[in-house]
């Protein structure tokens, strides 16, 4: 058994498996690692990376370029809002008629932001808020997808039909013809960059098609996200301009047009996160499953685990045996709804009631399975923090 996996036991051992665990060094060691990307640009807190209150403050008060949050969805928003949390940015666009209400009913000048990408939406922000406290505060988001074969295929995430200068000027000009809202900045994500590791293991052609088409496409962003952004800053203001994410950190700070970041996953570092040629984060989420039975010499068969990720199904959504190291689930059984098998030669040693910790695809997706996350700190269980869920609060 490695050194690593008895300091954990040795850390662990007055608590009852299955539970969550955050190793609060790896946890810092990843913000410096994170922060050192980012140039000197603010990073904003992905909260739906993190889905613990107790730990989001923690990070925001760690650094004074981790500030402010996105958010994931309105009632989450207004509900962190609630609790004092301000520079709120939610990134994707709602349809909560009552939560548009309630957000209407704030008058602060630092209200939280959401997002818009067409008339529609205003159209339903005009219809959930007709007569706002102040005008609602919007965010419009552009599309920074990879387009190949002049157009008919465009690589990453579906999210706004905003791509051009001009789309953009046209829905702000719309946004200032409305007294319900106001224009209060714009966001880009280059999903395709910043959560596709370029490195998948063993696929070294993958590997270069997918480095080719980083580069391509990050040059080809840089210069449209320069043109949308001059071309709306001359019809109005922008109050933040917010690109990127964990994995282009260092790509997208390099961009004088965004002002801000954003990074989450990377606190925790879940396995999808391990396979990027750029840098090198530190496992600190992680999960333990208590070892209930041994069918075989080199088998352990662990308590729960099914915890898959969301996106395309697939192996690496899986969780990851992690410590001990030589584990590995059994790909005619993967991560179970009650039980998980896992095998390799450090079975041999598990004894029922031992823990095998494992790390989950992605990153906040882990804190819906638990109501509580402990925080490990210099090789002790240091505090015990509730997770949304702990909290009673269950977003998406
Ligand atoms: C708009 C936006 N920005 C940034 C991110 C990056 O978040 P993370 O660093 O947690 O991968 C995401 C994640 O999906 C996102 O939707």
């Amino acid at each position: 058994m490695t050194d690593e996996y008895a300091r954990l036991e040795r850390a662990c051992s007055g608590l009852q498996a299955p539970f969550a665990l955050v190793d609060l060094d790896a946890m810092w060691s990843n913000a410096a690692e994170m922060l050192a990307r980012s140039a000197d640009k603010p990073i904003r807190v992905a909260s739906k990376s993190v889905r613990s209150r107790a730990l989001l403050d923690k990070i925001l008060a760690h650094h004074p370029r981790l500030r402010g949050l996105m958010t994931f969805t309105l009632s989450e928003t207004l509900w962190l809002h609630g609790h004092g949390h301000r520079d709120l940015l939610l990134a994707y666009p709602t349809a909560d008629r009552l939560g548009l209400a309630e957000l209407g009913r704030i008058e602060s000048h630092d209200r939280p932001i959401v997002m818009v990408d067409c008339s529609a939406g205003l159209d339903f922000i005009a219809r959930a808020v007709p007569s706002p406290a102040a005008p609602v505060r919007v965010c419009i988001e552009l599309d920074v997808g990879f387009p190949l074969l002049r157009g008919r295929v465009k690589l990453g995430p579906k999210r706004s039909p905003i791509r051009t200068p001009d789309a953009a000027v046209a829905l702000v000009r719309e946004i200032e013809r409305r007294p319900g809202v106001e224009l209060a900045g714009l966001m880009a994500y280059e999903g395709h960059i910043a959560g596709l590791g370029d490195s998948p293991l063993r696929k070294p052609l993958h590997a270069r098609a997918i480095r080719w088409m980083q580069r391509a496409s990050a040059a080809e962003i840089s210069e449209r996200r320069a043109a949308v952004v001059e071309a709306v800053s001359a019809v109005s203001p922008l109050g933040l301009v917010n690109g990127g994410g964990t994995g282009s950190l260092h790509t997208t700070s390099a961009e004088p047009a965004v002002s801000e970041l954003t990074a989450g996953s990377g606190f925790y570092a879940p396995t999808l996160f391990d396979r990027y040629s750029a840098f090198r984060l530190r496992p600190a989420a992680m999960f333990a499953l208590p070892v209930v039975r041994r069918p075989g010499a080199r088998v352990a068969t662990l308590l729960g685990g099914g915890y898959h990720a969301s996106g395309a199904a697939g192996r690496d959504r899986l969780p990851e045996p992690y410590l001990p190291a030589g584990l590995a689930l059994d790909p005619l059984e993967g991560a179970g709804e009650v039980q998980t098998p896992v095998k390799g030669g450090a079975a041999e040693a598990l004894a029922v009631g031992d823990n095998v910790y494992l790390r989950h695809a992605k990153a906040g997706e882990l804190l819906e399975r638990f109501a509580s996350v402990h925080l490990m700190s210099r090789g002790e269980v240091v505090d015990e923090v509730p997770s949304y869920r702990g909290e009673g609060q269950c977003f998406l």
